[in-house]
């Protein structure tokens, strides 16, 4: 099978979607601003065993010109939303069911959505360095900021503003040439799939209501060091689902399926083991 497609949506934009494997699915949803390509040490070890699928977002890599806007224009935010209807159409597109969902910080909130939404396609969920919760008012303030200053000067901003906090404070000494692929993933998004996704993440909703209500096996996995979404967040996004499993990687960051690969994708296919028993 050809490991890169593009889909054309029914709204008209393409998406580049890895796709690679057979046998049951995987689906993994990047974060902000990055792309599929961060999920490269699972796609070399699940793609033996599992169909693993994997979209750039739409305004990022490979489909970074999917929220092109005209000179001076802001664009619409991207909901989170509207990013799990992308999700579920691309499913639909590949000739797959159910996926276990597996999302990474914004990834996660897509995740939500999904869950919410077409809750019918998702056969497992995990929430990687994710967060259950919307954001403060000062959040929001920030993201607002982030998206102007995108549409000004592109995707720089987002490395000033982000990279550092998206690794453990070990990983840039340790593993410089990581911190260097994160830093040219973050710049090949747009300006403008950039604003449309903070827009969209500042007006995202609470999700802590839908925890207790998720039906399906769920593995909530966290780096120690991460420092946009601590550990604290992440056990308590776990209590409150009926059905989770808890993982914190020790020596990661918020980016620990990177940082530390062989151990992220240990506790992963554990339970995705125990749970396909
Ligand atoms: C991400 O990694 O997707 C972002 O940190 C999410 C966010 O900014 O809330």
């Amino acid at each position: 099978m050809m490991a890169l497609k593009q889909l054309r949506m029914k709204d008209g934009i393409e998406l580049e979607v890895y796709d690679e494997g057979s046998g049951a699915a995987l689906l993994f949803l990047h974060g902000f601003p990055l792309h599929k390509g961060m999920w490269e040490p699972q796609f070399t070890e699940f793609k033996s065993t599992r169909r693993v699928v994997a979209p750039d977002l739409r305004g990022f890599g490979g489909s970074r010109n999917s929220s092109a806007v005209g000179p001076g224009r802001m664009p619409e935010p991207v909901t989170m939303a509207q990013f799990a209807d992308d999700a579920a159409e691309l499913l639909d597109k590949l000739g797959i069911d159910k996926a276990v969902v597996i999302g990474f910080s914004m990834g996660g909130y897509i995740a939500f959505e999904l869950m919410k939404r077409h809750r019918e396609r998702v056969a497992g969920l995990v929430l990687a360095d994710t967060r259950a919760g919307a954001d403060t008012e000062e959040g929001r303030a920030g993201r607002r900021k982030m998206a102007a200053a995108a549409m000004e000067r592109g995707p720089v901003v987002a490395v000033e503003a982000m990279l550092t906090k998206l690794l453990s404070p070990k990983t840039p000494d340790e593993r410089p040439e990581l911190a260097a692929a994160v830093e040219r993933m973050m710049l090949d998004a747009s300006g403008a799939g950039i604003a449309a996704a903070a827009l969209g993440m500042a007006g995202r909703s609470d999700m802590t209501e839908l925890l207790p209500d998720i039906q399906v096996p769920a593995l909530v996995i966290v780096g120690e060091d991460d420092a946009i979404t601590p550990p604290e967040t992440a056990r308590s996004m776990a209590e409150a689902i009926p059905d989770a499993a808890y993982a914190v990687i020790a020596g990661g960051g918020h980016l620990a399926n990177m940082e530390r690969p062989a151990e992220f994708n240990r506790v992963l296919s554990d339970w995705l083991r125990e749970i396909s028993k």
